[in-house]
């Protein structure tokens, strides 16, 4: 098991919904011992570490995020022995599991709530947000906006109304009572015992409420946020939070502290790769990175593609949304709120060229990279299925049955099964044995990636060659990094991002390169020549 504290900046995320993996017991959800079997799966990819979609009991108004027990697992997916079990298993092949820690709202079947909506002196009454009316905070952005209208909910029994920044069956904690905060703690707690590596800290920026503001990145939650890190500091040195702020890089920086977070998810970049991949011009991506300052050497970005999630566009301009809609969800029923419910291979058209390429820029650019389960295979969506489940459906293994996922008759959601996507010719036995398909891609940029500590530790600079479809850039090792750290010192990626040859003149002081992925060697003394969508990851010096 790696024990370098900052194991982090090197690792790969592999982004897991245990419901949508293996079902080991056939009753049509995936499981904890579903996972334990798949365990050679990942090890083959190379991946370092699983972060784990909520598998709390939940009724499930929103997969999950609707918390009703903190300290348990839904019985769907096993019992705590059965995740106990898992957590020796993947620890003793060296992955790590960090999951989903859902604090600032619950389910509205939590029993926290259930007692706080029965009277107004219940002593759990003040645990919720409570109100005589909906008129405050009012200057508070709503985020469900295709279903939700308010920001409050009326409760008939006591006459008042409840706060929820996401669905009204989701009511937020009230962090102002020191009760919920050190609940949270101890819950917390509770998993970090078991031996969990960490959290992916949910919806962090909205767990406190002032009047006059927009009740985002509020300095009171930044106050609670530094309790968690003492916390882990203090009790369970070396595991991690990864902060979920749907924020601009600098509004983020405040998170991304050596006391508050290790790690925060780079919201905006995502949505410009698809940009600039789709304009075959780099600006975007140069723009982003260009408003992306620096942070402290023990904090890390945490870079991603496509995830659970609709594809936020909450971090563009609305002229920028409505092209990204045009373009990337021409039917309406890929919009969902202000994002495109869809996967990463129909985003790209089904073009290995394309999804190889956004696929180098995620393991390259600085920060770590995380795999959403099934776009390492290409897997499709189904957009006709409610909310954000047409990206969650089962994955798929071979071409048996339910794509090898279960052996029940009706699975949770239904294995994709269309022309261009069906499990009969997606699937991971398919691409296996195959040097050149996605998954071997994948595991080969992720394989390079992991030789060369570069990419997660190293500096980053921005290059701008005349040729515009170029994106390119150099990841190089501090003075005192090369000392200690193997590998690459360092590395220029060049990538065409357009659909046409190009030719670049780098013009830096390096005459030449060579390529990890292939092992060819490039002369940068004269103009490169990149096909359509090819990238290159040039060891230089
Ligand atoms: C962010 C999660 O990624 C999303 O799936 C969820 O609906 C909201 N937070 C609310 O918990």
């Amino acid at each position: 098991m790696n024990q370098d504290p900052l194991w982090y900046k090197d690792a790969v995320f592999y982004e897991l919904n245990v419901r949508a993996f293996c079902d080991s017991d056939g009753d049509g959800h995936g499981d904890f011992r579903g996972m334990i079997q798949k365990l050679d799966y990942l090890l083959y990819l190379g991946v370092n570490c699983v972060w784990l979609l909520p598998f709390y009991p939940s009724p499930l108004r929103d997969d999950g995020y609707d918390v009703a027990d903190y300290y348990n697992i839904s019985p769907k997916f096993g019992t705590l022995d059965d995740f106990r079990e898992m957590l020796d298993v993947y620890h003793a092949a060296g992955i790590k599991v960090i999951s989903d820690l859902i604090v600032n709202h619950t389910s509205d079947q939590h029993s926290w709530f259930i007692e706080s909506r029965s009277s107004l002196d219940n002593p759990k009454r003040h645990w919720y947000v409570w109100s005589e009316n909906d008129q405050r905070y009012l200057q508070t952005r709503i985020i469900f906006i295709d279903t939700e209208a308010s920001n409050w909910a009326y409760d008939p029994h006591t006459g008042q109304y409840y706060w929820h920044r996401f669905y009204s069956e989701q009511p937020d904690l009230n962090f102002d009572n020191s009760e919920v905060q050190e609940e949270i703690l101890n819950v917390m707690r509770f998993w970090l015992d078991m031996g969990l590596d960490g959290f992916r800290v949910d919806a962090i920026p909205y767990l406190f409420e002032r009047e006059g503001t927009n009740n985002e990145n509020l300095a009171e939650t930044h106050q609670f946020l530094k309790r968690m890190r003492r916390v882990v500091d203090d009790e369970y040195p070396g595991r991690i939070l990864l902060a979920e702020a749907n924020q601009w890089p600098r509004d983020l920086l405040p998170y991304l502290e050596p006391d508050e977070f290790q790690m925060a998810f780079h919201f905006p970049i995502m949505p410009r790769l698809f940009m600039a991949l789709r304009k075959g011009n780099r600006q975007d991506v140069v723009d982003i990175m260009n408003d992306t300052p620096p942070i402290s050497p023990e904090n890390q970005w945490c870079m991603f593609l496509r995830n659970h999630d609709e594809l936020t566009l909450e971090m563009v301009t609305e002229e920028q949304r409505q092209w990204m809609w045009k373009e990337y969800a021409p039917d309406d029923r890929m919009r969902l709120n202000l994002g495109i419910r869809r996967r990463l291979a129909p985003l790209l058209d089904n073009d290995i060229r394309k999804i190889n390429l956004l696929n180098a820029l995620l393991f390259s650019l600085p920060g770590s990279p995380i795999v959403y389960y099934g776009d390492e295979i290409g897997m499709g969506d189904n957009i006709w299925l409610a909310d954000r489940n047409g990206v969650r459906t089962p994955m798929q293994w071979d071409e048996s049955k339910n794509a090898g996922f279960s052996g029940a008759d009706i699975t949770y959601e239904p294995v994709i099964n269309d022309n261009g996507y069906g499990y009969q010719k997606v699937n991971v036995a398919a691409q296996i044995d195959k040097p050149d398909s996605l998954l071997n891609m994948t595991r080969n940029l992720i394989k390079v990636r992991s030789a060369h500590p570069v990419f997660g530790r190293g500096g980053f600079t921005m290059l701008e060659p005349e040729n515009t479809a170029i994106l390119a850039y150099e990841r190089e090792l501090s003075e005192a990094a090369k000392m200690v750290v193997e590998g690459a010192a360092r590395v220029l990626v060049v990538a065409n991002m357009s659909g046409e040859e190009q030719k670049v003149t780098m013009g830096i002081d390096a005459v030449q390169g060579t390529d990890l992925l292939t092992g060819q060697t490039h002369h940068l003394n004269g103009p490169l020549i990149l096909n359509p969508y090819e990238y290159l990851w040039l060891k230089l010096g």
